[in-house]
């Protein structure tokens, strides 16, 4: 669980880093560690000239990745590095340090290198507000205080760019003034300020269940329900963006995510979900239980396949353990704890008893009854249940923005809210 009042710096974003070439670059290998130690995978793309002052295998180390600088191979191999994917595999591009040159270029829409064409690539990234890219420029003084440098910002920052530093201070010239890079973690503090704000998530350890449990009757054959686990994802996702360390348990789903921050375990039944469940919840800030656990087994599987033979099937069923009415048992103080329900009738009735009966802080209600709303479709439409309030019914929103509205008030359930 959190502890002590200044949650860590926490990101989970994919970043493409920018390295150009100034002096500044060479605090390019701190700035990685930064944002590795802030949840992210970065992908760093360098000029040709930034070469001068850091090495790519530094770099390269530090990422776990191999640094691009090439928009082609010079080798004559035909290989090219597709700066269209890299710029939609990436959530946030940082140009840092962004020299007055690559600044001009970024400006003007000069296209000579692969950092350029990245950003050029950046889905509303080149144009249009609510950019992803940041620049942390680096200069010396004249450079910066130049009215070019200072009109190319300008037309930077109207297109959405955003700014970080730079800083006063001594400069590579020995002169002393503007355009020094800020410093590594200066620049992660600004970019988890910009992006993910003050949210009572940050630095939290959440624990989601996702998608269906199945029950084996054989070899074969099991007993599961129709849940897609998409709202668990779309959980999982979002309480990773707001830079939560998240525990994701997901049933069998044919789902994936690479969202950095999300820790992924894979079970099929009900009893495995449990277990995964109760060795994870003990350290976690709160529980969200989006899963549709199955609430019987049969209490037999069968070793071989079940053959036909012509007369009825008993298959004899045992309840499950509830997972979330023992988890919330067992809770540690301050820890919240979210179920979900899904009714097709005396919604709110069954709804009110499950929130009672299990101890929940929050229970996320669903009714078959909304056309858009449940299994296998890409919108959701809730009504969400604490102890004490009227229920909140919510319009028929996209899972992710469901998503957000269950964190937004989950927000408001921590103890230091
Ligand atoms: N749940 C659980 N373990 C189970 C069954 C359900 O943790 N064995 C959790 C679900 O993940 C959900 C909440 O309990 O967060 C409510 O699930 P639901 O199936 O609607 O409730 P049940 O208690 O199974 O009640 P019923 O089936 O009678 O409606």
């Amino acid at each position: 669980m959190a502890s002590g009042p200044v949650p860590p710096i926490t990101l989970n974003r994919k970043v493409l880093l920018g390295v150009s070439g100034g002096i500044a670059a060479y605090k390019s290998a701190l700035l990685v560690r930064e944002l590795v130690k802030a949840g992210c995978e970065v992908q760093v793309v360098m000029t040709p000239s930034a070469h001068d002052f850091v090495t790519p295998l530094t770099l390269a180390t530090l990422s776990k990745r191999p640094v691009l600088t090439d928009l082609f191979a010079r080798d004559g191999s035909g290989q090219w590095n597709d700066h269209v994917h890299l710029a939609r595999w990436a959530d946030v591009m940082l140009v840092a340090p962004a020299t007055a040159n690559t600044l001009a270029k970024m400006a003007n829409g000069l296209c000579d290198n692969l950092l350029i064409a990245c950003y050029l690539s950046m889905p509303g990234g080149a144009g249009g507000p609510g950019s992803r890219v940041f620049v942390a420029p680096a200069m010396d003084l004249e450079m910066w205080k130049d009215t070019s440098t200072t009109a190319n910002l300008e037309r930077l920052r109207e297109r959405g760019v955003r700014t970080i530093g730079p800083e006063s201070g001594e400069l590579a010239s020995g002169l002393s003034g503007e355009g020094r890079m800020s410093e590594p973690a200066d620049i992660v503090a600004a970019l988890a300020q910009a992006l993910v704000g003050n949210s009572r998530l940050r630095g939290r350890t959440v624990l989601i269940s996702a998608g269906p449990t199945q029950e084996a009757i054989d070899p074969v054959r099991y007993i599961g329900n129709r849940s897609s686990g998409r709202m668990g994802f779309a959980l999982a996702e979002e309480a990773a963006l707001r830079g939560a360390n998240v525990h994701l348990v997901a049933g069998p789903v044919a789902l994936r995510t690479d969202r950095p921050g999300i820790h992924r375990t894979d079970v099929v039944s009900a009893a495995e979900m449990a277990e995964a469940c109760r060795s994870l919840a003990s350290a976690c800030d709160a529980v969200i239980m989006s899963a549709a656990v199955a609430d019987f087994r049969p209490k037999r599987s069968a070793d071989s396949k079940i053959k036909k033979g012509g007369g009825v099937l008993d298959i004899e069923l045992e309840p499950t353990e509830d997972i979330i009415a023992s988890l919330s048992a067992q809770r540690p103080a301050g820890q919240v704890v979210v179920g979900f329900a899904l009714e097709t009738n005396n919604e709110l009735a069954h709804a009110q008893d499950k929130l009672a009966r299990k101890k929940l802080d929050l229970l996320v209600l669903n009714s078959l009854q909304d056309p858009g709303a449940g299994f296998g479709v890409d919108t959701n439409k809730v009504t969400l249940l604490a102890p004490g309030t009227d229920p909140a019914e919510l319009p028929l929103m996209s899972k992710a923005e469901v998503a957000r509205a269950i964190l937004d008030r989950l927000e408001t359930l921590f103890p230091d809210a």
